[in-house]
């Protein structure tokens, strides 16, 4: 008989807030004990020069998503949650999307079907609201919001998603009147879809207009509205997915005058440019994504949001498609324009490996900051806090073990997502997550899965503190 189930030993345990080289010991999934001479355990794992993280939190992915005309998603959930803790993530935050026409608990139900008892992460469902009738937004919001589903994303783009700005004002009422926090893509569409006119026009239909048609202004215009659209309604906002420096600068702003904004960025961002997809034989299509990567200006800009705090987020956005596939990137209409080449790139397990690498490795932040942006701020921000995303007594034990001098490519034959490709094949690493343990299990071992049963779980969650923080000010009476 030991006194735990598992004990790690004598590693670098790094929170977002402090670090010491101790032991962590587990019993029933949870960590119940810090500090040395800790006991027996069933297994100890020796950390020694090694760095012990909270498993990462990806809070922008998209798994198993319906995308209309023929086109599969590369990830359905066993495969996309089994490439997020290779990639040292152990919970996810997938999106449900609702289709115009669709109730809100349809679209769970459906998702749920997919994802119950199919995951290797715990994952926590976003809502994207597509289509805020009365009844969404009387009835079912409200509702989901007190059975932990706390968060919706809203479209300003993509034609039959995409919100008026009327509808994201009765959409962030509803958040404020429920609790909810609100994540908003910001894109023109009106401005897009002109742009998108007049290339056709044209005849310029090759992946790279993708990128010429959605400029930064229309993401810095929407970025700016979506700002203001939230200071109408008195509501906290996260700007996803943020590609430059001018939106960039929009939310610098906004904080500055003291507005509840969050920002989110990429790894696409920091690593792609538009030149990707300016790629010979329609090889562009692997890199279509929105916002599009900008140029080196723009990574500049995003590094910078990161080390200065503008970007709380670091997220994948994973939005896997497959590239040689009649229901992926090449789909018969997808080969004719970039209109029609599905939105979307890998990224689930190269995200944190690209951070370590690019961030910490380089010298751009330091470890804290690290766990900050891949773990803590998700969970904090996302109503998960402190069950996730730290290593303290009491805690899930989610807990990931880097090796910082364990260096090599990205290659996809490595990777264990559902696409054929990954948009940053032979970018070389240093800093590997080695050890990935989902509540006390070892799912991930020297990068490749340990064959752990599908264990991960839906957590529904808590309000965001952002919001209840908001509500309070409001409700205080004078
Ligand atoms: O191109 C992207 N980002 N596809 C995923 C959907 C979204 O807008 O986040
Ligand atoms: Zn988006
Ligand atoms: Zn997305």
């Amino acid at each position: 008989m030991t006194d735990f189930d598992t004990i790690i030993a004598n590693g670098l345990v790094v929170n977002a807030d402090e670090q010491q080289i101790c032991d962590i010991a587990i019993r029933n999934g949870i960590i119940v004990a810090m500090g040395t001479n800790l006991g027996t355990a069933a297994r100890t794992i020796d950390a020694r020069g090694k760095i012990v993280v909270p498993g990462g939190i990806d809070s922008h992915v998209h798994i198993a998503q319906p995308s209309g005309d023929g086109i599969v998603m590369a990830d359905g959930f066993a495969s996309g949650t089994l490439s997020a803790v290779c990639g040292g993530t152990t919970t996810i935050l997938p999106f449900c999307l609702q289709q115009k026409g669709q109730s809100l608990r349809e679209v769970l139900k459906d998702y749920h079907a997919k994802a119950d008892g199919n995951c290797h992460a715990d994952v926590s469902f976003h809502l994207i609201v597509t289509d805020p009738t009365p009844n969404v937004l009387g009835q079912e919001l409200p509702a989901l919001v007190e059975e932990g589903y706390t968060s919706f994303k809203v479209f300003m783009t993509y034609e039959g998603m995409r919100l008026y700005d009327d509808e994201i004002l009765a959409t962030m009422d509803c958040a404020r009147e429920t609790g909810a926090l609100m994540m908003v893509h910001c894109e023109n569409e009106d401005a897009i879809r002109y742009l998108i006119g007049k290339h056709e026009d044209q005849a310029r239909l090759e992946p790279k207009y993708h990128a010429t048609t959605r400029p930064q202004v229309v993401e810095r215009e929407a970025t700016h509205r979506a700002i203001s659209l939230a200071e109408v309604v008195d509501v906290p906002v996260v700007i996803v997915h943020v590609s430059n420096g001018p939106a960039m600068l929009e939310i610098r702003a906004a904080k500055a005058r003291g507005r509840a904004v969050v920002g989110e960025t990429c790894p696409q961002y920091l690593m792609l440019t538009a030149d990707d997809l300016d790629m010979a034989e329609w090889e562009g299509a692997k890199f279509v994504c929105s916002p599009p990567p900008r140029d080196a200006e723009s990574q500049i800009a995003c590094w910078e949001g990161i080390e200065t705090g503008v970007f709380d987020l670091f997220s994948s956005d994973h939005c896997p498609f497959r590239y040689d596939d009649p229901h992926g990137k090449l789909s018969p209409d997808g080969k004719r324009s970039f209109r029609w080449i599905p939105n979307g790139i890998p990224g689930v397990e190269t995200r944190l490996p690209i951070l370590f690498s690019e961030g910490v490795a380089k010298g751009r932040i330091d470890l804290q900051r690290f766990v900050a942006l891949s773990s803590t701020n998700h969970a904090k921000l996302y109503g998960l806090y402190p069950r996730k995303g730290v290593i303290a007594v009491g805690s899930d034990a989610d807990i990931v073990i880097w090796d910082a001098d364990k260096s090599g490519p990205i290659l996809q034959t490595g990777l264990h997502h559902g696409a054929d490709y990954t948009p940053y094949e032979g970018l070389h690493i240093n800093g590997w997550p080695v050890l990935s343990m989902l509540r006390g299990s070892v799912v991930m071992e020297d990068g490749e899965p340990t064959g752990a049963t599908l264990i991960g779980k839906h957590l529904a969650r808590d309000r965001s503190p952002l919001v209840d923080v908001a509500r309070l000010l409001n409700d205080s009476p004078g």
